[in-house]
This record gives C-alpha cells, sequence and structure tokens, in this order.
C-alpha cells in the first residue's frame, strides 16, 4: 500500500494572501519525513491554489514521487508532459466547485474521445496514468478501453454518507476494486477519507494507493504536518495488517 499526500490546501492558505508562504514544498518535505511514499497535488485549470512554480520546486525537490492530478486542459497536460511526474491523475474540474465534486464522466464519446487523447500524450512521455472515477462497473471498463494504468476509486460518497448508506458505499468500493484487479487495472482510492473512516478503505485488499489530503492538513494545523502523517500512515498500517482493524472492518476477523 502507497500513501500519498496532497497538499493542496498548504498553497490555498498561501493564495488567500498572494503571498509567498506557506509553500507547499516545505510542506512536501515534512510529509515525507512523516513517512509519506509520495506528494499530490492537483493543478487546476484556474490556478486557484497549486500553481506552476510549485509543481516545478516539487519536481526537484521531492525524493518520494509525485502525483499530479489534472484535468484534460492543453496548457496543464503540456507542463506534465514537459516535467513527467512519476504519475499522472486524470481528474474532472467544474470552475464553481469547491474541491472535486466526482469522477470522471466517461458516458459521452466526446469525453471519451478527450480523456482517451490525454492519458495517451501522458503515456507517450512516459508518465503512469491514472483516471479518478466513481467505483462503477461501466467506468471501470472504460478506463481499460482507454489503456489507463490505474484507476482512483471516488470515496467520496462513502466518505459523507453514514450507518447502512456507509456500509452499501463500502459494498460498492470493494466490489469496484475486485473488479479493477479483474481487468489488470491498479486500484487507487481517495476523497474525503479522514483519520475516522480510513481503516476499512485502507483495508480492501486490491487497493494500493491511497490519496488523502483535507484531513491531514487540517489535523496539521494543531500537531503539525509531520506528526499528522505519521499518525495517518499508521492507520494505515494497521488496517492492512491480518488480524488488524482493518480485517475486523473488513469483516475478516472470524475467518
Ligand atoms: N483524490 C483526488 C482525485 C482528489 O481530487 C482529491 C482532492 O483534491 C483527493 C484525492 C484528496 O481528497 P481529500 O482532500 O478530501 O482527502
Amino acid at each position: 500500500m502507497r500513501f500519498y499526500v496532497n497538499v493542496d490546501h498548504v498553497a490555498t492558505v498561501r493564495q488567500a494572501r498572494r503571498t509567498d508562504e506557506p509553500a507547499p514544498v516545505r510542506a512536501a518535505v515534512l510529509v515525507e519525513l512523516g513517512g509519506a511514499d509520495g506528494i499530490t497535488v492537483h493543478l487546476r485549470e484556474d490556478r486557484r491554489h497549486i500553481q506552476d512554480r510549485d509543481v516545478r520546486l516539487l519536481m526537484e525537490t521531492v525524493r518520494t514521487g509525485v502525483n499530479l492530478e489534472l484535468a484534460t486542459a492543453a496548457d496543464v497536460l503540456a507542463l506534465a508532459c514537459e516535467l513527467r511526474p512519476m504519475q499522472a491523475t486524470l481528474v474532472p474540474e467544474r470552475r464553481e466547485e469547491v474541491t472535486t465534486e466526482g469522477g470522471l464522466n466517461l458516458g459521452s464519446p466526446e469525453s471519451r474521445r478527450r480523456i482517451g487523447g490525454a492519458l495517451a500524450q501522458l503515456a507517450a512521455a512516459g508518465i503512469r496514468t491514472s483516471l479518478f472515477i466513481d467505483p462503477d462497473a461501466e467506468a471501470l471498463a472504460v478506463a481499460r478501453e482507454l489503456a489507463a494504468d490505474a484507476v482512483e476509486l471516488h470515496t467520496g460518497e462513502y466518505a459523507n454518507t453514514r450507518g447502512a448508506r456507509r456500509a452499501a458505499e463500502l459494498e460498492r468500493l470493494r466490489a469496484a476494486a475486485c473488479r479493477g484487479r479483474e481487468l489488470g487495472l491498479a486500484v487507487h482510492a481517495g476523497h474525503g477519507l479522514t483519520y475516522e473512516n480510513v481503516i476499512p478503505v485502507a483495508a480492501i485488499p486490491e487497493v494500493e494507493e491511497l490519496n488523502i489530503g483535507h484531513s491531514i492538513i487540517s489535523r496539521a494545523i494543531f500537531v503539525g504536518i509531520e506528526q499528522a502523517v505519521r499518525e495517518m500512515a499508521e492507520l494505515i498500517r494497521r488496517a492492512r495488517q491480518p488480524f488488524g482493524p482493518g480485517a475486523e472492518a473488513a469483516g475478516l476477523a472470524h475467518h
């Protein structure tokens, strides 16, 4: 299991004053010291938080790897192909959204053509590719057809619900993770994951990468980034233990 930390919110605080602090690149160093396996940033078309310079600095500084989230905007794609991060995750973007609201729309031929083109461009640059999708069989099939290396399953619905609905959403994630592996796709997961809800998702055996931002940066305000990352890394590690809390959450403890 790889654990990547999204540091966009550090840039959000900086952009609130259009100044030079806090710097995502400094946060990235501490995230790595805290035990994360990589740094995730979303270079939005509207440059709301992360800027081009941040991505360049991260590429020069990060010792683990950079997972660049991006939409299919031509200038962002060109920058990705120039900088060649370890991984690029294609995500949907709408200007008015507060955060990424759903998986990619792969339903229309137009969007499949656009996303397929972006994937081909990234792959030609030697970049591992991932598609952020809802945990649905149809979306997985399209991801396979478009030759993505990986999918990131959107965990937002799971995170935003409670009780029986949450259990059903977890089941949906598990089924999608299995189907993804059957199709030969690497399976990642993320969005809305917190210290309270991460364990059942981290315990899904087919999930090999988690991307987590908001919850960690929120805790970092109180305990510091390194400590916040360490605590999340420990929860994820425990979730993967055969008889740990993850096994229980996954309903495997009595087998
Ligand atoms: N994965 C993707 C594709 C995202 O767009 C985001 C948010 O930028 C995350 C994961 C992290 O979500 P959160 O900040 O809710 O942990």
